[in-house]
């Protein structure tokens, strides 16, 4: 018998070349009488073996090479190549046509589609493009796919929706013989009275004032407003602005790529108001305006610019894909437990970078080293979204049909400490149904969706191995 390793032949490519040379490392049959890098499996019904075939071989040992308009696959960017009918013939590609994914287009899906030409973003929104998708970074105070919704109700401290016992302070000015109190619960916008705002106390070396919403909101802006005390103007003239999700960790606000905390300009009188944006907008529970410089004293009534975080993130419409497919999230954001090698080959590696949906190749998903239930593979989102489902799909390798029909999620806001999705009203992990082929693509929902950063797919039971291509659903809250 013939060791692959013998066989070269004019119509090697690089790949199959690699593969003889390291066919001794195969632990396929004792032999891999398979060659050109087919699969060689035993004990399948009478024959002693059969080979699998690699794209572009057939026969029994793999050894005829299947020549054709589609083989090797001229098409590009995951473009999938059918061979026309003959009735078709005498058109100017007239042996095959590729079939592109979203986003390309051309003879041979060499052109990658710019979806930002229309201009989708509205309100002075930036496009960018996405491999069949695009993006748009808001201005604040637009939200929204498009920025098209506008993210500025007054949250209530004027109105009165936010009441006294949410709002909090470092500390509080008695004034006239302790008889006046500047407490917190007077920081409302036009609030009027003798004693009509927060005042914190002179010794008060690093005052604040929360406000706690009860839930997470999104900011887009604060509008600050000083007060006049005994007819002496005072007002805070430059603030930081912190946040928290909890009340118990907290982020001091910056401008995006910048590395010191952003100082807003405060006011200038006892009277007019002073509205500050934040761009991009802040996320959040608990809302912390910290004076940085005040006039005669730390003297404040405010109101909160902001919106629901479900405005337009209710399960309907926080159905965006995240990025896999589209690359929105990038090769970096992705990681796994290990990663398997075809044949122990790194060129046929199954990274968790070709873990997206739809992906085409000869090594077009994920697969880990081992098949057992501590194997992982993670995207890391960047900052906190709201997920509210995942689409899977197995892959093939070399002709065999694998997949993951089982499968737990786990998620984390700082990539240490994970939860596990629990089925609905039980302390019971959450078994997610997942394929049953190499390529139909299952839809599962998280119920209730979750907020996190870092989201893990955990295998629980599969076919053949571990082999998984996936979508995250969700929206950018
Ligand atoms: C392929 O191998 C078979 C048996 O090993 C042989 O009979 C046949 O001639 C080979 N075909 C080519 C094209 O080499
Ligand atoms: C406070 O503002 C009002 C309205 O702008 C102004 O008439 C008044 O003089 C100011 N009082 C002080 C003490 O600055
Ligand atoms: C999974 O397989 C690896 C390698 O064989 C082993 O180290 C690990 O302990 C296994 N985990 C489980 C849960 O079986
Ligand atoms: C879970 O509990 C909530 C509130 O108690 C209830 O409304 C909901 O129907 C329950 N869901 C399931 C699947 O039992
Ligand atoms: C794998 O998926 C493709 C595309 O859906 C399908 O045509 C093919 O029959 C599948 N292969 C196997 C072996 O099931």
């Amino acid at each position: 018998m013939k060791r692959p390793g013998n066989v070269i032949t004019a119509t090697l490519t690089t790949f199959t070349l690699l593969l003889c040379l390291s066919s001794v490392r195969g632990d396929y049959c004792e032999v891999n009488v398979c060659q050109n890098g087919g699969t060689c499996v035993t004990g399948v019904g009478e024959h002693p073996f059969i080979c699998i075939c690699a794209d572009g071989f057939g026969g029994d040992t793999c050894n005829v090479t299947e020549t054709g308009p589609c083989s090797p696959n001229p098409c590009t960017n995951d473009g999938t190549c059918e061979i026309v009918a003959p009735t078709r013939r005498g058109d100017v590609f007239n042996e095959y046509f590729c079939k592109c994914q979203p986003g390309f287009e051309g003879a041979h899906c060499q052109i990658n589609v710019n979806d930002c030409v229309n201009e989708p973003c509205r309100n002075g929104g930036v496009c960018r493009d996405l491999d069949g998708d695009f993006t748009c970074h808001c201005p604040s105070p637009y939200v929204g796919k498009q920025c098209q919704l506008r993210c500025i109700s007054l949250l209530g401290l004027e109105g009165g929706a936010i009441v006294d016992p949410q709002i909090s302070a470092s500390s509080v000015h008695y004034g006239i013989l302790g008889l006046q109190r500047w407490g917190p619960e007077l920081a409302r916008l036009n609030n009027q009275g003798i004693v009509n705002a927060w005042t914190s106390a002179a010794q008060d070396r690093n005052p604040w004032i929360e406000i706690n919403m009860q839930k997470k909101m999104r900011l887009t802006g604060v509008i600050t407003q000083g007060a006049s005390r005994m007819g002496t103007a005072e007002y805070i003239k430059a603030f930081k602005v912190a946040s928290s999700f909890d009340g118990s960790s907290y982020t001091t606000y910056r401008v995006e790529g910048q590395r010191r905390d952003k100082v807003f300009v405060g006011n200038t009188d006892n009277d007019s108001t002073k509205t500050n944006l934040f761009d991009p907008p802040i996320i959040a529970q608990y809302i912390r305006i910290i004076p940085v410089v005040c006039r005669r004293a730390c003297t404040l009534r405010m109101e909160l610019v902001g919106c629901e975080l479900n405005v337009y993130s209710n399960a309907a419409g926080c159905s965006e894909p995240l990025g896999m497919k589209s690359r929105l999230i990038s090769d970096g954001q992705l990681s796994s437990s290990s990663t398997y090698r075809t044949w122990g080959i790194d060129t046929f590696t199954w990274h968790p970078q070709y873990a997206r949906l739809d992906k085409q190749g000869k090594t077009n998903a994920w697969s880990p080293a081992h098949n057992n239930r501590s194997e992982w593979i993670q995207v890391d989102l960047e900052k906190t979204k709201r997920l509210t489902g995942i689409i899977t799909q197995g892959a093939k390798d070399f002709g065999v049909v694998q997949f993951v029909s089982v499968f737990k999620v786990a998620y984390s806001s700082d990539g240490e400490t994970w939860s596990v999705v629990k089925e609905e009203n039980t302390s019971n992990d959450k078994l997610f149904q997942g394929n049953i082929d190499n390529n139909t693509q299952k839809k599962n929902l998280f119920e209730p969706p979750f907020y996190a950063q870092y989201v893990r797919v955990v295998p629980w039971e599969w076919h053949e191995r571990i082999t998984l291509r996936m979508e995250l659903l969700g929206c950018d809250d």
